[in-house]
Order: C-alpha cells, then structure tokens, then sequence
C-alpha cells in the first residue's frame, strides 16, 4: 500500500517513484541463490561446461565456483566469472545481490543490454565488464554506484554519452572505458572525481574539447584519450598535474600541446 501511494505520488516525478519502490525491496540470501540462479538460466551453457554441473541447489551456492559469500553473512560479496567463456545476458534479478562488492565478469562473451536493476549494487566497489559484447548507453544512474572504486567496461559496445552523474563516484580510482562507441563530449562533472588515478577512454567516439576541471584531479597518474574526435587546445593546467606520468592524446584534432617532455607521451 504504502509503496503504491509513493509510485502514484510520484508518477511526475518518475525518479522518485523508482527510488521509493527500490527502498521497500527486502533481500535475503534465497535471493541470492535465486539470482545466481536466473543468472544461470540466462545463459547458453552446454551440459558440460564447468557451471552446468558445479552450480548445483544440492549444494549451498556460497560452495559454487565463482561465488564467494561474506564471513559472517551466507550473501554473495564477490562474483567472479571472468574467462570461463559464457555467453549470455545479464537477468535484472543480478541487482538483488544487495550484498555485492565486486563483479568481474571479463573476458566472455555475454551481450546486450545491462538491466538498469544493477544500479541497486549500491556496495559494489569493483565493476569488471571488460572483453565481452554489451551495448547499450551508458545509464545516467551510474552515480549511484557511489561506492565504485573500480570500473572497467574495456573492450565491448558499449554507446552513448558520459553520464554527468559520473561526478558522484568520489572514491574511484580507476575507470577504463577504451574500445567502445561512447559518444558527445567528455563532461566538465569529471573534474569531481578527486581519487581518480586511472582516466582511459581511448578509442571511442568522443568529440568536442578536453574540460580544463581535468586539472582538478590532483590524484590523477594515468591520462589516455587517443583515438578519439577531441579537439580545441589541450588545457595546460592539466601538465602541472603532480602525480601525472603518462598523457596520450594522438589520433584526435587536439592543439596546443607543449607539455613538458618527461611527461608528454604522443606515441602508440
Ligand atoms: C526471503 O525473502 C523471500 C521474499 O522476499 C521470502 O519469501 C522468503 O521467505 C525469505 N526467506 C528467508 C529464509 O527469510
Ligand atoms: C564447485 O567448485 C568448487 C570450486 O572449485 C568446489 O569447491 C566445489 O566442491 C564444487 N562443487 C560441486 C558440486 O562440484
Ligand atoms: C577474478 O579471477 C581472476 C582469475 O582468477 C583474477 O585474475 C581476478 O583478479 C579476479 N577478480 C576479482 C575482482 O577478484
Ligand atoms: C579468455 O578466456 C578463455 C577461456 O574462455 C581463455 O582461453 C583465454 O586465455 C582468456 N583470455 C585471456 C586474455 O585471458
Ligand atoms: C529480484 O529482482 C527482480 C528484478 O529486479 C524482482 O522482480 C524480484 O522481485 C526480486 N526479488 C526476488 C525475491 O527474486
Ligand atoms: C561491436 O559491434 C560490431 C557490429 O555489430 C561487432 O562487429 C563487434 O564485434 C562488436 N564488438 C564487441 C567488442 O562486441
Ligand atoms: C550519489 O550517491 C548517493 C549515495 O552516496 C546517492 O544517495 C545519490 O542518489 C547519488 N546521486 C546521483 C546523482 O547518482
Ligand atoms: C578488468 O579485467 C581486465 C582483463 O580483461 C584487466 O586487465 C583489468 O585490470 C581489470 N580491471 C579492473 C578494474 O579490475
Ligand atoms: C576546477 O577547475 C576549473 C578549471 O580549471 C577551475 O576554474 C576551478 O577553480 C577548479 N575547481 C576547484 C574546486 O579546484
């Protein structure tokens, strides 16, 4: 009843609603085991492949391979099935691991659309997507994952423009979003992400200028941005950066770049 009110209340303010109706979702760990169930049933798994036989109700699901659950909590806090070459999509029912810190799911071969439910991971602080075939946007509600400290989605199709909503992950360390078909401009809203040492998003469709807030990032070591359409002058501020050792630009229309040599990197 009292959810329903909420998402009526909100119908004009649809945000709300949404985050109203997510506030009243009680997880518990048949949850889990159901989730990594529907995670299961989404993919195309042949009768032998190692999950097939190993991700099994007979057994407690904290015991299956790829899982691993909290000491003192039987929840999911870590889900770990990079190079097992799955292929499948991801089912929203993934977002009801309340519990989970980190996903790595590199290296395999799942595709399409992640569900905008993974934005309830509100714990995750590690996101592993690279080398597989998602599309999509980019979700604006991204900033919700404000824990992230790590987030790679290397390496897939991933489209759109980046969210400003970007600025909300005040703890991420690294973001590595290279090789995929991100569009627009990068947003000044970056300049926010004060622990942010590993800014890669090389290889991509991003146009318009390099935001000069850049040089707000005073942790900032690694700067790779080829292969893009940037263009207009390469804020200088940027190369006073202290921690900054490495800057790739090349391949886009940049000019004005006199950085000093030590830390100005123009080759592949
Ligand atoms: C877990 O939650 C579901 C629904 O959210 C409920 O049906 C079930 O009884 C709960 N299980 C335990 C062990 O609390
Ligand atoms: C599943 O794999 C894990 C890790 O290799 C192992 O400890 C467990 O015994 C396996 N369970 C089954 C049912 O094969
Ligand atoms: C997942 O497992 C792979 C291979 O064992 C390892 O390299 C990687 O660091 C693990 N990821 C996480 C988030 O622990
Ligand atoms: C990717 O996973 C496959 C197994 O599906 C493995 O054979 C291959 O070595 C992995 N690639 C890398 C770069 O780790
Ligand atoms: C899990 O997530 C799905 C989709 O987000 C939702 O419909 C479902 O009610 C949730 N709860 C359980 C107990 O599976
Ligand atoms: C991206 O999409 C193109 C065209 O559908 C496809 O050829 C390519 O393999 C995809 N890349 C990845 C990383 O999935
Ligand atoms: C920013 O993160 C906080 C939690 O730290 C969350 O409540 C808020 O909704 C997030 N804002 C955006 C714009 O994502
Ligand atoms: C993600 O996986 C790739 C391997 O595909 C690895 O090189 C990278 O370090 C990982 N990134 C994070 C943030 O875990
Ligand atoms: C961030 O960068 C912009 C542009 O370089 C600058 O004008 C602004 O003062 C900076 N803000 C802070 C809080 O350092």
């Amino acid at each position: 009843m009292e959810k329903l009110f909420l998402c009526l209340f909100g119908f004009m303010l649809t945000q709300h609603c949404f985050m109203a109706s997510l506030a009243t979702r009680i997880t518990n760990s048949s949850t889990d085991e159901s989730a990594l169930l529907a995670l299961k049933a989404s993919l195309n798994l042949n009768p032998d492949h190692v999950l097939s036989i190993n991700w099994s109700s007979s057994f407690s699901f904290c015991n299956w391979i790829g899982v691993t659950c909290g000491i003192h909590r039987r929840r999911v806090r870590v889900l770990n099935l990079s190079d097992m070459g799955l292929s499948g999509t991801i089912p929203p029912q993934l977002g009801n691991l309340s519990f989970l810190v980190e996903l790595d799911l590199h290296n395999n071969s799942f595709h399409d659309q992640l569900p905008w439910d993974l934005l309830r991971l509100r714990r995750l602080k590690r996101l592993n997507l690279s080398y597989n075939g998602f599309s999509g946007e980019i979700p604006n509600g991204i900033g919700r994952l404000s824990m992230l400290q790590h987030l790679s989605f290397r390496y897939n199709n991933f489209s759109g423009s980046i969210p400003p909503s970007i600025s909300n992950l005040s703890v991420l360390q690294t973001l590595d979003w290279r090789f995929n078909l991100i569009t627009g401009s990068i947003p000044p809203e970056i300049g926010q992400l004060r622990r942010l040492k590993i800014l890669r998003i090389a290889y991509n469709k991003l146009s318009g200028a390099i935001p000069p807030t850049i040089s707000n990032i005073s942790s900032l070591e690694l700067l790779s941005l080829p292969g893009n359409s940037l263009s207009g002058n390469f804020p200088k501020e940027i190369g006073n950066l202290l921690q900054l050792r490495m800057i790739y630009l090349h391949h886009n229309q940049l000019s004005g770049m006199s950085l000093t040599a030590s830390k100005s990197q123009f080759v592949a």
